[in-house]
C-alpha cells in the first residue's frame, strides 16, 4: 500500500503530495507543528495536542481555517487510509504561500498538511531496561521555544552531534540551566524528588511532561518543577527523558558520565508503570 499524505483537504500518495517553494514554512519556518503518537489505531492525548496547536497559531497570529472536530476527523482519516495501527501522525500548519516578504501576506490562507508513519512503541518498553545516554549543548535556540515551530535548526543540529557521539539524545543546556532535550523534555530525580523545567519561554511544554506530572502527583509521588543545573543532574540518583515519540526512558549517562548506579531507577521505572498504564487505558496498546 503506497504511503499516503494529507495536503489541504486532499489525501494523496507521498510521493505525489507537496506544497508550493513559496510555502512560508519552507522560507522562514512561519510554521507550527504537532506529533502524536497513534497506538492501537487510535490517537494518546489528542485533545491536548490540539489545546497546544490552537495557543501556537494564536501566539503566531496564523488562522486555520478548519475546526478541532474536521481536524480530528481528517486526522483519523488520514490514520485509516494509511493502515498502520502504531504510528505517528505529523500535523503542519504554515501561514500559507505568498510572494516572499518577511511581514504577514494579506490573504493567502493557511497550508495544512499531515503524515503518518509507522513507529515501533515497543522498543521504547525494550529500552526500558538498558536506558540511555545524553550529551549536552549550549542551547543556542531563540527565545520562545515554548512555540512550536518547524524552525528547529538548533535542534537539529544538537541532535545530529548526539548522533555522532552514540548518544540518544542532547541536553540543551543554557548556562547551568538544563532546559530540555533537543525533542524531549528532561528530568532527574533527587531523593525521590522528581525535577524537571517549569513551562515558559524556556522549554517546549511537553504533552508527555504533562501527562508525566498529573501520573505521579496521582501517585502521591513529589513533583518539583523548578529549574535544575547540569552538576545537580549528575549528582541526581536517575534522570530520564519524555517525549511523545519516547513516552519515558532512563538516562543513564550524562556526557558519558554514570546517573546514580548507572543503570534504570526504581522511580523512573514506577513512572514508566504509570505511563503505560495510562497508554493502555486510553489506547488499549499494551506493547
Ligand atoms: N518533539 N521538547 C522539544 C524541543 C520537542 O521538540 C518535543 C517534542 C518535546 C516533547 O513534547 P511532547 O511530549 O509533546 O512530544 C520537548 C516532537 C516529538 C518532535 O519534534 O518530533
Amino acid at each position: 500500500m503506497p504511503q499516503l499524505a494529507y495536503v489541504n483537504g486532499r489525501i494523496l500518495p507521498l510521493s505525489a503530495a507537496s506544497l508550493h517553494i513559496e510555502d512560508r514554512g519552507t522560507q522562514f519556518g512561519d510554521a507550527v507543528y504537532e506529533v502524536c503518537a497513534v497506538m492501537n489505531g487510535r490517537i494518546l492525548d489528542w485533545q491536548p495536542h490540539v489545546v497546544r496547536l490552537r495557543r501556537n497559531l494564536a501566539e503566531l497570529g496564523i488562522s486555520l481555517g478548519i475546526a478541532d472536530g474536521p481536524l480530528g476527523l481528517q486526522a483519523r482519516r488520514l490514520i485509516a487510509a494509511n493502515g498502520h495501527s502504531e504510528c505517528i501522525i505529523y500535523i503542519q500548519v504554515s501561514r500559507g504561500t505568498a510572494k516572499r516578504d518577511h511581514a504577514f501576506p494579506n490573504a493567502a490562507p493557511a497550508n495544512l498538511v499531515m503524515t503518518v508513519r509507522r513507529f515501533d512503541f515497543a522498543q521504547r518498553l525494550r529500552q526500558l531496561n538498558s536506558g540511555v545516554g545524553v550529551i549536552t549543548r549550549p542551547d543556542n535556540r531563540w527565545g520562545r521555544v515554548d512555540i512550536k515551530t518547524t524552525g528547529l535548526l538548533a535542534n537539529v543540529l544538537a541532535k545530529q552531534a548526539a548522533r555522532e557521539a552514540g548518544a540518544f539524545e542532547a541536553w540543551m543546556v543554557d548556562g547551568d540551566t538544563v532546559r530540555e532535550g533537543s525533542s524531549t523534555n528532561a528530568w532527574i530525580i533527587t531523593n525521590g524528588r522528581i525535577i524537571t523545567h517549569p513551562t515558559g519561554p524556556h522549554i517546549l511544554p511537553g504533552i508527555a511532561r504533562d501527562s508525566l506530572i498529573r501520573l505521579a502527583l496521582g501517585a502521591q509521588m513529589v513533583v518539583e518543577e523548578r529549574p535544575f543545573t547540569l552538576a545537580e543532574a549528575l549528582a541526581a540518583d536517575e534522570a530520564f527523558l519524555t517525549s511523545t515519540t519516547a513516552p519515558i526512558l532512563p538516562i543513564v549517562t550524562i556526557d558519558g558520565a554514570r546517573v546514580g548506579s548507572g543503570k534504570p531507577g526504581p522511580v523512573t521505572a514506577r513512572l514508566a508503570e504509570l505511563t503505560w498504564n495510562e497508554v493502555a487505558r486510553q489506547t488499549g496498546w499494551r506493547g
